[in-house]
């Protein structure tokens, strides 16, 4: 394997060892936020990308959209992974690796790991501290289980981690966070992951599903505000970390189904005519011109099997909730 750098990280001694693994050339910095948000508002349509969500308020408050009564998604696919790992494990495999994409606070690993009881876990995220933290924590409640931690971008190219033995991967990639790609790039994402796995390998993904276009602007627009507030650290981080005049105030929080795209649109609105500079740019909002920041596509079951099947994968198995909200796929790789 390709690695910057793999190391045992140190801890204390009452702590199991973490593997280390970096694959990021640098960290996130400053002036890379600065050049890619310069980029984004300099464009038009303008646009920030929404990887920006998350330094550690957006995390915050992403964890806090997930407790949110509309936002289906998080609950809806824990209760499927709760009322099937079985039926999870018995597909998968008994000898196996799992290799969780975005890891973030790996809480829903937790539902499959006594279940799958893996060789390996390899928890891949792009935020170094977060990701050391959880895969310590996750080591510690896991005495029996080998943790690895690989700090990477996975939305450009990555390789995994050599493991030892010859357990069978399975990569696991919850929460619909495939909907963030657009279908281009999430089928350039199912194809570096489909073509470093071997034959055999799999792929537990989580998907949220097309339906009323009510459930889905309440998921977006839950009543206490928090992915208002979401959206809006957007701006808290130009003024606060890039010195821009502008102030949340001056921005409300959209977002909408756009049905004939699938997908859910976020953006920021200026309510007012506005100028401010960044990286010596000027920059002139009118009042009531967006600034797009997310999408969010939703798939039909079939629409996503013959997406991934484009990418090489066969569809093995599938599981949903009662209402049919979301979805858990399984594919593999054909031997
Ligand atoms: C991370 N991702 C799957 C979330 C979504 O639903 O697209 C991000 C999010 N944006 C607003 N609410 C949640």
């Amino acid at each position: 394997m390709s690695q910057a750098l793999s190391s045992a990280f140190s801890s204390p001694s009452n702590r199991h060892r973490v593997w280390f693994h970096d694959q990021l050339a640098e960290p996130m910095e400053e002036q890379s936020l600065l050049e890619a948000l310069t980029l984004g508002l300099t464009d038009s349509p303008r646009w920030i990308s929404p990887k920006h969500f998350y330094d550690h308020r957006g995390s915050e408050l992403f964890d806090r959209i997930c407790q949110q009564p509309e936002y289906y998604p998080t609950r809806t696919e824990e209760a499927i992974l709760e009322r099937s790992v079985a039926a999870i494990a018995d597909c998968v495999g008994r000898d196996i690796d799992l290799i969780e994409l975005g890891s973030g606070a790996s809480h829903k690993i937790r539902l499959l790991l006594d279940a799958l009881r893996p060789h390996h876990y390899v928890g891949v995220d792009i935020s170094r501290d977060f990701l050391l933290e959880s895969t310590q924590r996750l080591a510690n409640d896991y005495p029996w289980l080998s943790v690895h931690a690989l700090c990477a971008d996975f939305t450009a190219p990555f390789s995994l981690p050599t493991l030892e033995g010859d357990a069978h991967p399975v990569v696991f990639f919850p929460g619909s966070s495939i909907g963030n790609f657009t279908p281009r790039e999430a089928m350039e994402l199912l194809v570096r992951v489909h073509d470093q796995l071997p034959p055999g390998g799999g792929l537990l993904i989580g998907v949220d599903r097309i339906k009323d276009r009510d459930r889905l602007e309440a998921a977006y627009n839950d009543a206490a505000g928090v992915t208002r507030a979401f959206n809006l650290n957007l701006i808290h981080r130009l003024r606060d970390e890039l010195g821009a005049e502008v102030s949340p105030d001056d921005f409300e929080h959209l977002a909408f189904y756009n049905e004939a795209a699938s997908r859910i649109e976020m953006h920021l609105v200026s309510q007012r005519d506005q100028t401010f500079s960044l990286d010596g740019q000027t920059i002139a909002l009118t009042a009531g011109e967006h600034i797009h920041t997310e999408n969010s596509w939703k798939y039909s079951r079939e629409g996503f099997e013959k997406l991934a099947g484009h990418a090489g994968f066969q569809a093995r198995a599938h599981w949903c909730d009662d209402e049919g909200l979301f979805d858990v796929h399984y594919f593999e790789r054909p031997v």
